[in-house]
């Protein structure tokens, strides 16, 4: 396996606001990367310096070996990045199927017709093929998380990142959430999955990473992370939602 990501280093914040302390990781390709933390820990900020709507203050993120630190998000989206947000923003008015043909034709340089084809894909895999109708406004919250990982998916990423998909969701929709990621990891996708529901990243990931106050306090083998002690008094008296 060959390394897909590497962050070095990093800080990042808002404004005076610093919010990411010298933090460091590497993603392996077709590995899928936990990160939990509690509340606040700079999980969701982690991700908008990854995706490029937050440029770090120091620091350095390799993609494929490019440096992609100060690189806009569209670029960053061509060349093979793709995101989910923790509340899904899908264009409200428009149907399922428009969101991911927008996402389909913009996300990588094509024209709409272009685009149908990897639509249609895009829709089957999510389970959302049926739905292509639906005004998005009308899903249900399980859908509208679908709907944001098949808007990242027709982007035609290699590293996928979510954020917080299972959020939310009741434990029969957070397995169908699971199956999704796992046929994600099927296929061959690199993915970043940040959550704040520590159970679920046990079964679904194969290396955790655990954030506190905007920097690593333990990575390593899902189970041996969960089960440290730093970990447990991270999250002590934070009751799992
Ligand atoms: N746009 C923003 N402007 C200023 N502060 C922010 C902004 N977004 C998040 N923060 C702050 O940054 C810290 C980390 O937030 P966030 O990355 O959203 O945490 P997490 O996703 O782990 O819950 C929090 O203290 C939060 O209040
Ligand atoms: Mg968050």
């Amino acid at each position: 396996m060959s390394t897909i990501l590497k962050v070095e280093n990093l800080h990042a914040g808002y404004g005076k606001f610093k919010v990411l302390h010298d933090l460091s990781f590497e993603v392996e390709e077709g590995e899928v990367l936990g990160i939990i933390g509690p509340n606040g820990a700079g999980k969701t900020t982690l991700m908008n310096a990854l995706c490029g709507l937050l440029i770090p203050s120091e620091g350095e993120i390799l993609f494929e070996e490019s440096n992609i630190t100060k690189l806009q998000p569209d670029k960053r989206c061509r060349l093979g990045i793709g995101r989910t947000y923790q509340i899904p923003k899908p264009f409200e008015g428009l149907t399922v199927f428009e969101n991911v043909l927008a996402a389909a034709a913009y996300g990588t340089g094509r024209t709409e017709s272009h685009a149908i084809d990897d639509t249609i894909a895009v829709l089957k895999q999510t389970g959302l093929f049926e739905k292509g109708d639906i005004v998005s406004s009308e899903l249900t919250l399980l859908d509208r998380k679908r709907l944001e990982i098949a808007r990242a998916l027709a982007t035609k990423p290699t590293l996928l990142l979510l954020d917080e998909v299972a959020a939310g969701l009741t434990d029969a929709e957070v397995h169908d959430v699971m199956d999704l990621v796992a046929d994600l990891k099927q296929a061959g996708y690199t993915i970043i999955w940040i959550e704040h529901v520590i159970k679920t990243m046990v079964e679904a990931t194969d290396k955790l990473l655990c954030l506190a106050v905007g920097t690593k306090l333990v990575y390593g083998d899902p189970k041996t992370v969960i089960e440290s002690k730093e970990v447990e008094e991270v999250y002590l008296g934070v009751d799992e939602e």
